[in-house]
């Protein structure tokens, strides 16, 4: 089994929060209409981030459980709720395969993390909190070095460059895109007993400067500050040097994939 280190977004949430690319309002809408999400419905962001997804649905819906196994996370999304306003999410510290869970939900959302989770053990141990016709859903958002624009190879190559350079390549497991092809999410899902319902598309077009380059690159478990150390200065001298002082453009591809217990 492919395993992840649990510290891995140590000193990533003010860089998670302000620069990763919102999940598009059309993704959201979607998601709602399909699961048919009520206002009285009970949701769970599991491995939440600094809330991608809690902020966007609490509008929504009654009451939000968001849950994360790093610390920062949890207290940077609190703090934010906390200055906006929004009270009913519920911010708590656990690790997605041991988190305790009580009542029933009508949304269980993973966001950019089911590949990180033991996917069996949380999948069974959240069938109990499903009621019939609730759904999971795995969102995924497009990251800016994957794409066929010159600057985004010129970018791919950059960061595998200074993985080596930071001595930091053991962040990601190997073989983890090989274990997720031999057993895809959706063949998790079918094990478990619920119906895959298929995967659904969005795409936005996204600009970006050299500096919010960097600070998505510090928003990854595989090359933030923290991996990088004291060759942080170094680091951003060579990102200016291979992108320029240019906004450079590329579209975003965003997706959920979504998995229902079925009516019976
Ligand atoms: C790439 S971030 C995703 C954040 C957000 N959900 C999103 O949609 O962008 C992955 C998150 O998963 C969390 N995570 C990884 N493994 C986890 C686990 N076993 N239990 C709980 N959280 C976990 C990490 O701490 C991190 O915050």
């Amino acid at each position: 089994m492919v395993e992840y280190r649990s510290d891995l977004f140590k000193g990533t949430a003010e860089y998670y929060d302000r620069f990763r690319l919102p999940y598009p309002t059309a993704l959201f809408d979607d998601l709602r209409n399909r699961v048919s999400l009520s206002e009285r419905a009970r949701v769970v962001d599991l491995a939440c981030g600094t809330g991608q997804i809690a902020f966007p649905l609490a509008t929504h819906v009654s009451e939000i459980l968001a849950v994360d196994q790093e610390e920062e996370s949890i207290a940077f999304g609190r703090a934010k709720a906390d200055a906006l306003g929004v009270t009913n999410i519920r911010w708590v510290v656990s690790a997605a395969e041991d988190v305790a869970l009580e009542g029933a939900f009508d949304l269980v959302a993973i966001g950019n993390a089911f590949h990180r989770l033991e996917r069996g053990v949380v999948v069974e141990r959240l069938l109990p909190h499903l009621p019939d016709g609730a759904c999971v859903a795995l969102l995924w958002g497009g990251t800016p070095w994957r794409g066929e624009r010159p600057w985004q190879r010129t970018l791919f190559e950059t960061l595998e460059r200074w993985r080596d350079t930071a001595g930091v390549r053991d962040r990601v497991p190997q073989g983890w895109e090989d274990a997720i092809d031999r057993d895809p999410h959706e063949n998790v899902f079918r094990r478990a007993g619920l119906t895959y319902e298929g995967e659904f598309r969005f795409a936005v077009d996204a600009q970006w400067t050299v500096e919010s380059l960097a600070g998505f690159v510090y928003s990854t478990s595989f090359l933030n500050r923290q991996a990088l150390g004291d060759k942080v200065s170094d680091f951003e001298r060579d990102l200016r040097r291979v992108i320029g002082d240019e906004v450079v453009e590329a579209e975003m591809g965003f997706a959920y994939q979504l998995a229902r217990k079925a009516r019976r």
